[in-house]
């Protein structure tokens, strides 16, 4: 077979693997295990699939031609999505394109303490064995024992066979009142459960004694849906364009938690099978992809979800490793882009228990925001993520090791890069500091434009003006210089990153300010700002409030609260109150769908505009 196949090598890692003519280079480079940034989905508009070919690179295709440089496709850059291997290659995989697994994922929640009594519980039991006296059924038997349960089919076909090979004594694994399964001896003291925050990025899974409520172990994985697009968009399109585009995605989310569950059991050192219950928090893409519900309507205005009520799966039908018996939850989902995690963040942060009025927002690939005023519960969804995660910034990347995550700039630059590398690129949190300082500095003026040289405001520091590049009618601000970069050109910010930032921005604050109204409130009246979400726990409040992604008011009201949906999805998975009670949240919020809002182009075009002075310079 190999005789026919073409043989590819990775470098750096030496990887090598063999594939048919015509692959195209992006699923090589998955075969051989790496994950290359593709957040247009391989359509060769975004340009971070680069890689370079080492020798004879083939032609370039119309797309790599289009989107990288004269001098880089002459140094034998390709783009992955766009070229097929016809030859034997080496390619060379720069640290910018790759997807790390070193990236910064937020596994953290803010640890709350939790009720005990999942839905999921064990009861020992000892019969009498049937007697002349007492010739009754076995269920009826079995029912006098554990109360009124109901069995189904299934376990009823082994039932009368267990109780007389076990000497009529074992454990009842009990799912509210319904039989899960029989276990031989005493094993009450034995059960766990796992939780799963389900991102477009990162998925996080946590194993959980589900006797004592204990944290037994966390996993995390790279979502491999990256591999079809950054954002849930693309991941749609891949699959309305392709016939079993639903079945692929939905069976690389499978095969990623069980890679989790697998990851979970063996730290702990338990067995899968005592896995009896997975509770599953994501946004409603990941969700409905998860679930197998096609979410192709969450591609088209108006943008509509598969449910809305909790969604109750076997795991056994789903291909999940754990008890034969076991089930997953899928959390309720409140209205078109605000899915499952922003329940379990409204859960986790009891948002309807505030005296005052506060607003959760949770920015990854997509801005969730939630308003609380008393017993009102506003919420929405925006389209912030790309700018935020790096994408259709110039030379942004994501948070993994070599990118930019902190720019401070005083009378010059310092920069602060993650994994302590030479810079490959910036990113989101970067994006920010970059910006605000820049405005501070009077670089950026409030339009969103970077300053020529010739028109800064007196006072601005000389090392700063050396970094100002114009060229034609836009000006561009350097980060790192040449001899600074990780690769072989300087980080820079271009104006056209300040333009996609100030459209992700304006987005969120355009949200923001139309719920407020719904609300009748003023900024001001906001008590509390929770920050919850990978991106949310990375970026600075100073900064992210001088750009006006965050309300204007002070620091010490803006508070990080962790991975909220994790632990939302925590609560569920250890207490069946907790399930009432996101049912409730789901039906007292109220959705705002800002695609259909009159308001939202008029504020959003206001929202763009950069806030007119620092509220609170105050340091984070
Ligand atoms: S250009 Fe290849 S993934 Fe975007």
């Amino acid at each position: 077979m190999q005789g026919h196949e073409i043989k590819v090598t990775f470098q750096p890692t030496g990887r090598s693997v063999f594939v048919l003519p015509e692959t195209v280079l992006l699923e090589a480079a998955g075969r051989a295990g790496i994950i290359l940034q593709t957040p247009c989905g391989g359509r060769g508009s975004c340009g971070k699939c680069r890689v370079r070919l080492v020798d004879a690179p083939p032609d370039p295709s119309p797309a790599s031609i289009g989107t990288l440089t004269p001098e880089q496709v002459a140094q034998g850059y390709r783009l992955a999505c766009c070229t097929a291997v016809t030859t034997p290659l080496v390619v060379e995989i720069p640290a910018e394109s790759t997807f790390e697994s070193t990236q910064q994922i937020l596994t953290a929640d803010s640890g709350a303490d939790v009720e005990v009594a999942p839905l999921v519980h064990k009861k020992r039991f000892t019969l009498p064995p049937p007697s002349s006296e007492d010739p009754r059924a076995d269920l009826p038997r079995l029912q006098a024992a554990l109360g009124d349960i109901s069995v189904s089919p299934t376990l009823m076909r082994v039932m009368s066979g267990f109780l007389r090979d076990n000497d009529w004594q074992g454990t009842a694994v009990l799912s509210n009142h319904h039989l899960v399964a029989l276990e031989p001896g005493d094993t009450t003291a034995d059960g766990y459960g796992v939780a799963v925050d389900l991102g477009s990025t990162t998925v996080v899974g946590k194993l959980f004694d589900l006797v004592s409520g204990r944290e037994c172990a966390v996993a995390s994985q790279i979502n491999p849906q990256v591999t079809f697009g950054d954002d849930v968009i693309s991941r749609i399109m891949h699959l309305r364009e392709h016939d079993d585009g639903l079945a692929e995605l939905q069976a690389a989310t499978v095969a990623c938690l069980n890679a989790i569950v697998s990851e979970l059991v063996a730290k702990a050192d338990v067995r899968s099978d005592e896995v009896y219950e997975i509770v599953l928090a994501g946004n409603s893409t990941m969700q409905q992809i998860f679930c197998g519900y096609d979410p192709s309507a969450l591609g088209e205005v108006p943008f509509v979800q598969a449910f809305e009520e909790a969604q109750i799966l076997s795991a056994a039908s789903l291909g999940l490793k754990a008890n034969v018996a076991a089930e997953v939850y899928v959390f309720p989902q409140i209205g078109s882009f605000v899915g499952g995690d922003t329940v379990a963040g409204i859960v986790a942060a009891r948002l309807d228990q505030w005296d005052e009025p506060v607003l959760f927002v949770d920015i990854g690939t997509n801005g969730e925001i939630v308003l609380a005023n008393g017993d009102q519960l506003l919420a929405t969804s925006t389209a912030a993520g790309p700018a935020f995660e790096g994408a259709r910034i110039r030379q942004g990347m994501r948070a993994a090791t070599g990118a930019i995550e902190k720019v401070i700039i005083r009378d010059d630059v310092a920069i602060n890069v993650i994994g302590d590398a030479p810079p490959a690129g910036l990113c989101g949190t970067a994006l920010i500091d970059a910006a605000a300082e820049l405005l501070r500095a009077g670089i950026i003026d409030e339009t969103g434009r970077i300053l020529p040289v010739d028109e800064l405001p007196a006072g601005v520091a000389p090392a700063l003006q050396a970094r100002l590049v114009t060229e034609g009618h836009e000006t561009r601000f350097m980060l790192a210089s040449e001899a600074e970069a990780a690769g072989d050109e300087a980080i820079y910010l271009w104006q056209k990153d300040v333009r996609e930032l100030q459209l992700a921005t304006g987005a969120v604050r355009a949200g923001v300010q139309i719920m407020l109204r719904r609300a009748g409130l003023e900024a001001d009246a906001i008590h509390r700002v929770l920050l919850a979400g990978a991106f949310g726990n990375f970026i600075r409040r100073s900064n992210a409030r001088r750009i006006g992604l965050l309300p204007q008011i002070s620091g010490d009201r803006i508070r990080f609260i962790g991975n909220a949906a994790s632990l939302g999805a925590k609560l569920v998975l250890l207490s069946d109150r907790e399930r009432d009670y996101a049912a409730r949240l789901q039906t007292q919020t109220e959705h705002i769908d800002l695609s259909l809002d009159p308001e939202f182009q008029m504020e959003f075009g206001m929202a763009m505009i950069f806030p007119s002075a620092d509220f609170d310079a105050c340091e984070d």
